[in-house]
Formats: C-alpha cells, structure tokens, sequence
C-alpha cells in the first residue's frame, strides 16, 4: 500500500492546502488472470483475483468546474473543465479519467469539479490492469463525490465502457470486474456473458503465486487484440450455418464445437475458435480440481492454458514463452502461464514456498541470457477490490 500521507503532502504541494471540502483517499487493486484467457469476450468463465497493489487516488472538491489531473507516475498534468471533456492522443495517460467523467456524465451523474492526484504501484503495460484500475478507483470516486453509494458491478461494467469506446480498445470486462469485486484471499469465478459470479477461496498451502514481468514493450497490443476478437466473431458467424441462434462462443461446449467447427472456413479462425472453447473447459476442470485441493492439477491445466495460447491463440511470444519454459523447468514449480492480454506482460505461476527463491534466480538469469531483457518478480498475495480508504 502507498504512503498516504506522503501522498497527501505531494497533494497539498500541487493543489494548495486551502479549501472547503475534504481530502479523500481511494484504492483499486491491479489483478492477475489465474486461468481463463481471452474468454470473456466470448461469453466465457475467466478466473481472476485483485492484488494487494494497484491505483491510490486522492481526490478532493472545486466549485469552479475544473477539474485537476496529477500523477505520482508521468510529469504530464492536466487542467480541464468539466464541461468539455474530449480525447487526446496528446493527453496520454489522463485520457482514462477523462474516459470515466465523460462516461458518467452521458449516464447523467453530475460530476463535480476536484483535483485528484492519482499513484500506481502496478507497472505500466504489464498486463496487470494497470487501466482498469485506474479507471474504476476513478468511477468509484466520483460517484461517491456525487453522493451515490457505488454498485461496483455498476463501475465495472461502465468503466469497460469507457475503455470500449473513449479508449477505443474492445476489451472484455475482467479486467474491471476483477478490479472492483475482488476479495481477499479469493478469486473469482465469473461468467461473462451473465455475470454471475463466486468468489472462491484460492487455498494454495504451501505454494504461492509467482508473477514474472517480461519487461517487454508491448507494441500495436491493441490492434492486435482487437484482430483476435474479430476472428472470434467471423467463427461466430461461420457456426451460424450449424446453430443459427449462436451468440457467442462461449455458449458451445467442446463436443457441440468439435462437430461443427468444420464449418469455420479459414483455417486460423478455427484455431482461435477452438482455444476459446477449450479454455473455458479449463476453467471449469480448474474449479473441480481446486475444490479436491489437487494444486497439481490445477498447475497442469494452467501449462495447457498457455500452450494453447502459444499454440492456438497465438498471443505469447518469445518473452513469454521463454519465461514460461524457464519457470516449467525449476523443481518445485506446479505449472506456468502467460497472464492477461499476452504479447509481453506476466507470466504467473504457482511455486512452493521453499522454491520461491530459487525460482526468481533461475527464471531471471535464463530469461535475461536469452531476450538481453530484465525481469521483475512480484511475489503476490490476493487483495480487496475497490474501496475508499479511512484514513485519518
Ligand atoms: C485483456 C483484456 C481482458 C481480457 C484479457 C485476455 O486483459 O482487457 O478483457 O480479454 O486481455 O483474457
């Protein structure tokens, strides 16, 4: 967790000490995807837990309509009015807030003037959600300014939104569901087609959650994602000739979509069919393995997961890959996959807690003798989802 009250003190620096209205502290954790990967846009399961690091955002009133935009993390700061609030490629990173005002305000919430000072503790580009985090401790905050006590699927779900169409990628929402609904010491089974969703308890004993970041730059990431979903929906359409009612993916099982995939005529876009299909077969055998404690198993289906996205998917890369076969070789190492979007980011893997050590060694150098690149590890502890944090 940030130092709050060095936070504040950097607020007061930037903004004055002077005012009516009092200083607000707000937290959203970063999250990691266990299993489950590229699922969500199709209607699937994914299986996600919040960190215990993420956006700190401390916020307080203006009467005059301005709204003020600071960061511990980019020089960049911005004065806008709330009244006109636009995209800008040369807004950079203040372009998510504005994303969550102008989206709640097309909702009809009267946002108020304030000046935030926002800090992340997640590396940028990770695929650790260091966006969605972003904007939902965002959407939380100003709605609780506006005097709503927040539905957070409410802000997940609109926060999405924002990203959909004031960002313009086209993700799914995990990332901001698991944002805003997580809870300690769980993850979170979610459907994303109904949203019906448990929190179930990651009881991992004597193993813990390992996130590798590859440290790589992540180019043309969202076009390239934006292609993925796409060739979803052309095998959508293309299976529509053997179930006319066929919304999405997700709702095939891995028999209805073997007899009929046929029917997809490009070959690539069956692929891609058929790792979705099959992914969120993996997270529902996860769910039973994990209730009868078998961490082994579950370990195995995370290997298939990330094969299946090197192999089908075709979202890994060299990093990732390496990394992920680094991690595979340590003794003590259940299983290994990429985490979120791919194409550089995280890996995350489950490592028992004598090996953590070792691991971090191994994997690091074997990486780093191999891409030229430096990896970081974060050894990590599930967290809470959003929430405004008392302090006094
Ligand atoms: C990104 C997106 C999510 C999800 C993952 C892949 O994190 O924001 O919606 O699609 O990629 O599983």
């Amino acid at each position: 967790m940030a130092d709050i009250q060095a936070l504040k003190e950097r607020f007061i620096s930037l903004y004055g000490a002077d005012s009516a209205f009092p200083l607000r502290v707000f937290h959203a954790p970063g999250r990691v995807n266990l299993i489950g990967e590229h699922t969500d846009y199709n209607g699937g399961y994914v299986f996600p837990a919040a960190l215990t690091f993420g956006t700190t955002m401390l916020v307080r009133e203006r009467s005059d309509g301005q709204v003020g935009l600071a960061s511990t993390n980019f020089p960049l700061r911005k004065q806008i009015s709330i009244s006109s609030v636009a995209f800008d490629t040369e807004d950079g990173w203040t372009n998510y807030p504005k994303g969550i005002i102008r989206e709640l305000q097309l909702r009809g919430v009267s946002v108020p003037g304030c000046d935030i000072l926002y800090s992340g503790a997640i590396p940028n580009g990770s695929g650790l959600s260091s966006s969605a985090s972003i904007e939902v401790v965002t959407a939380f905050a100003l709605l609780t300014l506006a005097g709503q006590t927040p539905d957070k699927i409410e802000v997940a779900l609109l926060s999405q939104k924002a990203e959909n169409e004031f960002m313009g990628v086209q993700c799914g929402i995990m990332d901001q569901f698991a944002v805003a609904m997580g809870k300690k010491e769980h993850a979170i089974l979610l459907m994303c087609d109904t949203l019906e969703y448990k929190h179930v308890p990651f009881r991992s004993g004597e193993y813990r959650l390992v996130i590798g970041n590859t440290n790589k730059q992540r180019g043309l990431v969202d076009s390239k994602y934006n292609e993925r979903r796409a060739q979803c929906e052309q095998a959508v359409s293309d299976l529509r000739a053997k179930f006319p009612e066929l919304r999405l993916l997700g709702q095939l099982t891995r028999d209805q979509f073997n007899g009929a995939k046929h029917a997809i005529a490009d070959d690539t876009v069956r692929r891609r069919a058929q790792h979705v299909v099959e992914e969120i077969d993996r997270v529902l055998q996860s769910m039973k393995v994990l209730e009868q404690g078998d961490l082994a198993a579950f370990g195995q289906l995370m290997n298939g997961s990330h094969d299946s996205l090197r192999d089908l998917y075709e979202v890994t890369g060299v990093e990732l890959d390496t990394m992920v076969d680094a991690a595979r070789r340590v003794p003590g190492v259940l299983g290994s996959r990429m985490t979120g979007a791919g194409f550089g980011g995280c890996t995350v893997s489950l490592v028992h807690r004598d090996a953590v050590e070792r691991f971090i060694d191994e994997v690091g150098r074997v990486y780093r003798a191999k891409t030229g690149l430096t990896a970081d590890f974060y050894v990590c502890d599930i967290g809470d989802g959003v929430q405004e944090l008392t302090t006094a």
